[in-house]
């Protein structure tokens, strides 16, 4: 029997088509092996879309995404949008699409790759097996809280963001973090700034009094500032790891860092129901885009997270993490990658070797 499924790809700007453009041929090879169609529509987001339509999510994006099984985006923004209003930004599409569907759980793994070691700036011993999960809130906290803007102050200006969570939004995004946490090590560390904020008081009370549903999950709490130095000094000690919007977007590139490659690195955007979205952690990188040298690896690991969390494929997934790792052991490198004695190869002929690999 043949699945079908509907993929909405949202290539967006920079290296984004290029690497898009890999990750929908490694996708078909593997369709093809285990029975599994996809028909894919393409969107436009971000700054191609401010281009097109004067919108960086365009109602008919959004609409296109809400049809679909799962959405595949690669990047988004570029030196040409940064200087326009809040509204016109890239960056507001992205938050748009996230807020639109909902999607409160983003996943964001850091996982060092024994072919990798080197290219992290940090100490083989320190690094070595490092396996991380960093579970952030996506739709909550300071990125959405009102009131928001920069206001008159007799004569001054005032500029005004709210951090707030409500004790479901805190609820709903620790299930998930105790669930990641249950099929990997079954260690949480929940991170926030109890020690000064109210709503980081209540973050701790709520996540504390989960703890009842899920014996099998040893809790930890940590402070925001030492969880940032911990994750340099001795990042094994991490598991999973839960915490808000703001406090998981520094968090996850710190995390990120720790593994020397932030062009391997997927992530899954989650709600409770409907498509989820599945993207590389890096961004757009305009100064490379459309030269051959984007690495497509974290937007092919994405493919395989929508298949594995978005779509319930683990076989299909496995193939393509098992094809990634066949590639970088044959030494193929992009540039981002390099090292000595390895093979240095372009976006497309990356894609080519997994395509070999798949075969
Ligand atoms: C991320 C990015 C975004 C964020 C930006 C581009 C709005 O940094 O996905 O981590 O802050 O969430
Ligand atoms: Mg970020």
């Amino acid at each position: 029997m043949t699945q079908q499924f509907r993929i909405t790809l949202l290539p967006g700007d920079g290296i984004g088509p290029e690497i898009t453009a890999v990750a929908v041929d490694v996708l078909k090879a593997v369709g093809t092996k285990l029975g599994i169609q996809f028909d894919f529509t393409e969107a436009p987001i971000g700054g191609c879309a401010i281009d097109a339509t004067g919108n960086p999510l365009p109602d008919e994006t959004l609409a296109t995404c809400r049809q679909s099984d799962a959405v595949l985006l690669a990047a988004i923004g570029g030196y040409k949008w940064d200087t326009l209003p809040r509204a016109q930004r890239p960056e507001t599409g992205l938050l748009g699409l996230r807020s639109g569907l909902q999607l409160f759980a983003n996943l964001r793994p850091a996982t060092i790759l024994p072919q990798l070691i080197d290219a992290s700036s940090l100490k083989r011993d320190i690094i070595e097996g490092v396996d991380i999960m960093v579970v952030r809130e996506l739709t909550g906290g300071i990125y959405f809280g009102q009131p928001r803007g920069i206001f008159d102050a007799n004569g001054d200006q005032r500029g005004v963001n709210t951090l707030a969570y409500t004790g479901s939004e805190i609820d709903r995004i620790g299930r998930v973090a105790f669930e990641a946490a249950k099929k990997r090590q079954g260690r949480l560390c929940s991170v926030d700034k109890a020690n000064v904020l109210e709503v980081s008081q209540l973050w701790r009370d709520r996540i504390t009094a989960l703890a009842a549903d899920y014996s099998d999950v040893e809790l930890s709490h940590m402070y925001v500032d030492n969880a940032a130095m911990q994750l340099l000094r001795w990042p094994k000690q991490f598991d999973t790891i839960v915490t808000g919007n703001l406090f998981g977007d520094i968090l996850s590139d710190a995390a990120a860092m720790l593994t020397g490659s932030i062009g391997m690195l997927p992530s899954a955007s989650l709600g409770s129901s409907g498509p989820g979205v599945f993207e590389p952690v890096h961004g757009s990188a305009p100064d490379i885009a459309g030269q051959d040298k984007a690495n497509p690896l974290a937007q092919v690991l994405s493919a395989a997270m929508m298949l594995r969390y978005g779509l319930n494929q683990p076989a299909a997934a496995d193939m393509i993490e098992t094809a990634v790792d066949a590639v970088l052991n044959q030494g193929y490198r992009t540039g981002d990658i390099m090292a000595d004695g390895m093979q240095a190869v372009g976006c497309k002929a990356m894609g080519d070797v997994l395509l070999q690999a798949l075969a």
